[in-house]
């Protein structure tokens, strides 16, 4: 099924295998311009190396090359220009996709190893925030794209449950708290709490003191802080998980900060060992002047441990129970230095598998140009913004389609869709700006849109009454119309391929935009249900690119409806 491949070990039987054919397939590209084939070999390297014109090489090699795949071969200014069968290839690859269905441009690359994931991560007693959005959307698409590709994804959710906010939390709510308030709206109320002890703390710097200490009575195991960080942690997982189910998303873990107390002292014993611990400043850090890096702080001067500490314990966890072959950190660029502290770290203390670990960073999510904060209570409630987007595709499908059946389902299933697909459609480190009415076009690079092509697709075979069985052998279609469409599903797999290697599902998300486009293009100018000889290949086209619209949407996490 793979040209390239296919190609590459031709021009390496050619050849006389002086050239491996790996090599060669790297070279073979894909011209822009149709007229150019549909593979293009240039024969400027081997010119170079046989000591001849690139023109007389590419014409020699080209009488040679004879496969039925291959329908028309073509020499121009030392390139060999090679023309698909388009029949041969165009059926070949609709009976696969029928066969496959959802399996279709599965790889096996992965060979099975596991590769963790931390990902969403956001911090208890505080809004789920557009940042912590991104990275649930981000990694819950890694994910499905490494399972795809033959690995085991892990997903855990590194909850921010730990830390000296805690303190300053404590404190506050035995200010100024009011327990039926916190039961009533928890995340509200405690953020309310958390946002008046920074004000306070600008007049009252014994405020900063008084939090400090509770933190320290937190981490020595004191009955009552205990019992009010429990609390805390239980309602803010109870409006997390809200939003995790709106989103379709699980996780294997909920392993977060507070899970690696135990495993603490060890690491600080660990890096005494390997005398890596110096004192700084009443504290202790590693040094890390040979990486060119900040020392990493590990110990406050008071004995609390720090975040640092904490991913310390937890990496080294991660690869004691879970193997992983990767484990990835999908988080804001923010914490670029971080990560390369605590990789850095790991490594001075001689474990190999530190160069498994990637930090997955990503961009920003702006409104009106600047980044979305929670300190100020500028914030955007990421529930409500899933819910303001539910309703606004409801809107649009009681003025497009009003008698269709359970509404409510499928402007979950575009309202979620948008917010997710406007995530993933770029590149992940660019900053996005936030933008509903954006998101929820049915026109343009969006998840509607997307949708919408998919049930376009599928309401024509419905019309149809279209059984999904391969293709009758006698069949006269010659796919010169259909080769567009047909040869986009061919760049599927690549395309999951590239996602996967880059840990990057924009161009998953790009690659179902052209599709759609393809599709939606070729709708325009074919009369998909005319009866003629040609009926049932046009359907089976129709039926592949409804299968892979569908698990592409599939790896971003989002759902495709039928009817919209
Ligand atoms: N809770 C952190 C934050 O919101 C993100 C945690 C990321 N994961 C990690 N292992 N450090 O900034």
């Amino acid at each position: 099924m793979n040209h390239k491949k296919e190609l590459a070990a031709i021009l390496y039987g050619l050849l006389d295998q002086e050239i491996p054919a790996a090599q060669l397939e790297i070279l073979i590209e894909k011209p822009k311009n149709p007229d150019h084939g549909d593979l293009a070999f240039p024969c400027f390297t081997l010119a170079k190396l046989k000591r001849k014109s690139p023109n007389v090489i590419a014409q020699e090699l080209s009488e040679k090359i004879q496969s039925a795949t291959f329908e028309r071969v073509e020499v121009v200014g030392g390139y060999i220009n090679i023309f698909l069968n388009k029949k041969l290839v165009s059926e070949s690859l609709i009976n696969q996709v029928i066969a496959e269905k959802g399996q279709f441009a599965g790889l096996d690359f992965g060979k099975g190893g596991t590769v963790t994931i931390d990902l969403s991560s956001p911090n208890i007693a505080k809004p789920f925030s557009m940042g912590h959005l991104r990275s649930t959307v981000i990694g819950n698409a890694i994910a499905l794209i490494a399972e795809k590709c033959g690995f085991k994804p892990f997903k855990i959710n590194h909850l921010g449950d730990w830390g000296t906010q805690f303190g300053k939390l404590i404190t506050a709510y035995k200010l100024w708290g009011d327990a039926e308030k916190v039961k009533q709206n928890p995340i509200k109320e405690l953020l309310a709490l958390y946002i008046k002890f920074h004000e306070e703390v600008e007049s009252d710097s014994t405020l900063e003191v008084e939090g400090r200490s509770w933190f320290k009575k937190l981490e020595d195991g004191n009955e009552e802080a205990l019992l009010l960080w429990q609390w805390f942690r239980d309602e803010s997982l109870k409006e997390f998980s809200r939003i995790y189910e709106l989103m379709n998303v699980e996780f294997d873990s909920f392993a977060g900060e507070a899970f690696y107390n135990d495993k603490m002292d060890r690491i600080v014993n660990l890096l005494e060992e390997k005398k890596l611990l110096v004192e700084s400043d009443h504290a202790m850090v590693v040094d890390l002047s040979e990486e060119q890096l900040p020392p990493c702080l590990i110990k406050k001067s008071d004995g609390a441990t720090l975040y640092a500490t904490r991913d310390l314990a937890a990496a080294l966890y991660r690869q004691e129970n879970y193997d992983f072959v990767q484990s990835l950190y999908v988080v804001g660029h923010e914490q670029s230095l971080h990560f390369k502290q605590l990789i850095a770290v790991l490594g001075k203390m001689g474990y190999e598998w530190a160069e498994n670990m990637v930090h997955v960073p990503f961009g920003m999510m702006l409104k009106d140009g600047k980044k979305m904060s929670t300190r100020k209570g500028k914030v955007v409630l990421l529930e409500e913004v899933l819910n303001e987007s539910i309703a606004m595709a409801r809107h649009n499908i009681e003025e497009k389609n009003p008698n269709l059946k359970n509404k409510d389902q499928v402007a979950k299933q575009v309202g979620v869709g948008a917010v997710i697909f406007h995530d993933l459609k770029n590149n992940r480190m660019n900053d996005i700006e936030f933008s509903l009415e954006e998101m929820l076009r049915f026109e343009g690079e969006t998840g509607p849109y997307v949708q919408y092509t998919f049930a376009r697709a599928c309401s024509i075979l419905r019309k149809a009454n279209y059984l999904a069985v391969v293709l009758p052998e006698n069949e006269s279609t010659t796919w010169e119309k259909e080769w567009k469409v047909a040869s986009l599903l061919m760049e599927f797999a690549p395309a999951i391929k590239r996602a996967c290697e880059n840990h990057d599902p924009s161009l998953i998300a790009k690659y179902i935009i052209d599709l759609a486009q393809g599709f939606n293009k070729y709708y325009a100018e074919v009369k998909i249900l005319e009866e003629n000889e040609s009926l049932e290949a046009r359907l089976a086209l129709v039926f592949s690119v409804t299968v892979v619209l569908k698990e592409g949407l599939r790896l971003l996490g989002i759902e495709a409806p039928e009817e919209m």
